[in-house]
């Protein structure tokens, strides 16, 4: 890549990109572009000023990642996005936007494999956080470094390259618990107006990144939230609650319809949508056979269902981590995430469909 910058090396280069598209077998995609929320978050918020921002860069976050160190992700080890990025070839997640910021050359030169825009606590809708980075300024942000790369490699390689690139996004839990606080009983029409709301925004989202010239989107649908050990704390019997489950398979279903007919009406778009829902039912439907011990409570964390405080570093820590459904009151451990991706990447239609990620991957120009 380096030496795309002369006329020689941007034909050397282009060759090259040519003969990786005629190899049927090459599965890997060129850079991997990450939207969304603590799902997604490999560390943005790091770089975020104030005290309003979800962080976890701090113990016992990352109490499993490569030398125990916190970096942002919500979870003892690795995350979702990293387990996809390994599964595509890559080392994990490409690092956050806002490491690479300041677009020196270099910085431009590893934005062009890829960068994770993903911010705890935001939503599809930009009311779910002024603290973070909403999901319309991480599409606008992805703007300016596709400016960047436009620059060094031309607007023929930049589309060249980014069609063939992965844009994952995973999103929406977040706008589902803003709305149920505010409407713990919706009615029926509420619920209608703001599923059709959200969905109408992800739409945007969508073209948006489309206009940019992303051609493969990889969506992760909304896991059975109301099942996480902090809701679960809240309920009198410690049973799930069922409104956030239910306003999450509306938005499911909504994301799912919004991105067949996207994929209609925008030429060349391709997608896969991951289902974490189908996932996490699994899990808690057969949890031994998986491998998990405990489904309800997470593994670090305070008080009931250890669902009432983050994990801190005088929170309660499990031993049996890869035991966990969940790491903390919101988010799954490492062990989770790793059967997540695996089933997402290449498993059955129940878990991503039309076609798997890993399908969306390897599908030629
Ligand atoms: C960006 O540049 C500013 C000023 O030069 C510096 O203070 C900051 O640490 C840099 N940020 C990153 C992520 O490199
Ligand atoms: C990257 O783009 C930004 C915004 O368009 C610009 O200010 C900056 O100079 C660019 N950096 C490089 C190295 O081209
Ligand atoms: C952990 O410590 C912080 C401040 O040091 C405190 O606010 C919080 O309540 C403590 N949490 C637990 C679970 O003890
Ligand atoms: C994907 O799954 C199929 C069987 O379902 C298997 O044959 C193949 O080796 C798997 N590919 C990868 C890259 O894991």
């Amino acid at each position: 890549m380096a030496t795309a910058a002369s006329p020689a090396g941007m034909i050397r280069w282009l060759l090259a990109l040519g003969a990786l598209c005629a190899a049927a077998a090459a599965a890997k995609v060129p850079a991997m572009y990450v939207f969304g929320d603590s799902t997604a978050d490999v560390g943005s918020n790091n770089y975020l000023p104030g005290s309003a921002v979800p962080r976890a860069n701090f113990p016992h976050n990352g109490v499993d990642f490569p030398t125990s160190r916190p970096t942002g992700r919500f979870s003892n080890g690795y995350n979702g996005v990293d387990f996809l990025a390994l599964n595509m070839g890559f080392k994990r997640s490409p690092p956050p936007f806002l490491s690479v910021a300041n677009r020196t050359s270099k910085q431009i030169a590893r934005g062009l494999q890829g960068v994770n825009f993903a911010s705890a606590g935001s939503g599809i809708l930009d009311t779910t956080g002024e603290a973070i980075v909403a999901l319309s300024k991480q599409v606008e942000q992805f703007g300016t470094l596709r400016c960047n790369i436009s620059a060094r490699i031309s607007e023929e390689g930049a589309d060249n390259v980014l069609s063939r690139s992965l844009f994952l996004i995973s999103t929406g839990g977040n706008d589902v618990f803003a709305f149920f606080s505010a409407n713990s009983t919706p009615t029926a029409e509420q619920t209608r107006l703001f599923t059709a709301d959200l969905v109408s925004q992800y739409k945007n989202h969508v073209k948006a990144l489309y206009d940019l010239g992303a051609r493969k989107i990889a969506v992760i649908d909304v896991p059975p939230i109301g099942c996480c050990p902090y809701p679960r704390s809240l309920h009198p019997l410690g049973a799930c609650i069922d409104v956030l489950n239910e306003l999450t398979r509306g938005l499911n279903k909504g994301v799912k319809d919004a991105m067949r007919s996207l994929s209609v009406s925008l030429s060349g778009l391709k997608y896969s949508i991951g289902s974490s829902h189908a996932v996490v039912q699994s899990i808690m439907k057969h949890p031994q056979r998986l491998g998990f011990k405990e489904v309800t409570t997470a593994c670090c964390g305070s008080g009931r269902f250890n669902g009432k405080s983050g994990c801190t570093p005088n929170a309660t820590l499990c031993d049996n981590r890869h035991e966990y459904l969940f790491w903390d009151l919101l988010h799954p451990t490492h062990a989770t995430s790793k059967i997540a991706a695996a089933a997402i990447y290449n498993g059955s239609l129940h878990f991503a469909a039309p076609i798997n990620f890993r399908q969306l991957v390897e599908d030629q120009c």
